[in-house]
C-alpha cells in the first residue's frame, strides 16, 4: 500500500471536519468525460462557442444540439463508482460533512452523500426563460431544439454557463464550509476555474490540511496540498476507505 494513502487515512480516521472538493475527475470512472487534459471535452469542442452564456443566446439551438444534448445522453448513463462511494460512506462515518462539487451530474447525491453544495449548479433540471417554470432533465424531449416549455419559453439547464455569476448562496455556503473544516479533500480537479479553485486556499489559511487526490499534477500540488495521491479516484478511495475502516 502506498505510504501516502495511509498518511491520509491516518489523518481522515482523525478528523470529524472534513470538507470535499470535486471535480470533474471523480466522474470519469462513471463514463463522463473532463474537460481538460486528454480526451476532455474543451479538446473536441470551444467552450467559448458552445458553454458561453453569449453563445448561448445568440444560438440556443446549436448549443443544446452539440454541447447539451451530449451532456444528457452520458449523464443520463452514469453511476456513482467507488470514489463517490467513499466519500458516502465517510460521510456516515462522521467524518465527512459537506462536498462542494463543480460538476452537475448529481453523482455525490445519489451515492448518499446529503450535504452537496452544487457549485456550478445542476444539469438535473431545466428552467424555462420565459416563465422560470422547471422540468427534470430526463423528461425533456429532444425532438424539436432548442427544447421548449409548454409556455414556449426555451429551456435551459439549471448549471452556470461561462460568463455566469456563481449563486452568493452556493459561494457563502462554500467558502464556511472551506473555512471550518480540518481537512479539505480535493478530488478530481484541475483547479484553474475561479472561484472553485480558491476554495483550497481558503481551508488552508484556515489552518486545514490539504490532501489532494488526482491523476496528474496540477497548479495545487507542490505548493498548496499538504499530501498529493496520484492516481485513479476510484481505486484510491478503495484502499482509502479500506485502510480508515481498519483504524477505527
Ligand atoms: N481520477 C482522479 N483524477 C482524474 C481522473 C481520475 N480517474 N481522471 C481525470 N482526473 C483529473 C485530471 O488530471 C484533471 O486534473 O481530473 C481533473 C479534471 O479537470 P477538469 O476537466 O478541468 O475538471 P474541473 O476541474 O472539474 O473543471 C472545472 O471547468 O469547464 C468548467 O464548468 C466546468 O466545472 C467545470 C470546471
Amino acid at each position: 500500500m502506498n505510504s501516502q494513502i495511509k498518511n491520509a487515512a491516518r489523518d481522515l480516521a482523525a478528523a470529524d471536519r472534513v470538507t470535499a472538493l470535486t471535480g470533474a475527475g471523480i466522474s470519469v470512472e462513471s463514463g463522463i468525460p473532463p474537460f481538460r487534459g486528454k480526451g476532455g471535452l474543451w479538446e473536441k469542442i470551444d467552450p467559448m462557442e458552445y458553454a458561453h452564456i453569449d453563445a448561448f443566446m445568440k444560438d440556443p439551438a446549436k448549443v443544446w444540439q452539440v454541447l447539451i444534448r451530449e451532456m444528457k445522453d452520458v449523464v443520463d448513463r452514469a453511476r456513482p463508482n467507488a470514489a463517490h462511494q467513499g466519500l458516502a460512506r465517510l460521510e456516515t462515518m462522521g467524518i465527512l460533512k459537506t462536498i462542494i462539487t463543480q460538476n452537475v451530474d448529481g453523482l455525490h447525491q445519489l451515492a448518499g452523500n446529503t450535504d452537496v453544495i452544487e457549485f456550478h449548479g445542476s444539469f438535473a433540471w431545466q428552467r424555462c426563460m420565459n416563465c422560470d417554470g422547471r422540468i427534470e432533465t430526463r423528461r425533456v424531449s429532444l425532438v424539436d431544439m432548442p427544447p421548449k416549455c409548454l409556455c414556449g419559453g426555451i429551456l435551459r439547464p439549471e448549471c452556470v454557463f461561462f460568463g455566469e455569476m456563481i449563486s452568493l448562496d452556493h459561494m457563502s455556503r462554500s467558502r464556511l464550509a472551506a473555512s471550518s473544516c480540518d481537512i479539505m479533500l480535493v478530488v478530481g480537479t484541475s483547479a484553474t476555474v475561479q472561484p472553485a479553485a480558491y476554495m483550497p486556499i481558503i481551508a488552508k489559511r484556515a489552518g486545514a490540511r490539504i490532501i489532494e487526490i488526482n491523476s496528474e499534477r496540477t497548479p495545487l500540488t507542490r505548493d498548496v496540498s499538504d499530501l498529493f495521491i496520484e492516481g485513479k479516484a476510484g481505486n484510491i478511495f478503495d484502499c482509502l476507505l479500506m485502510e480508515i475502516e481498519k483504524l477505527r
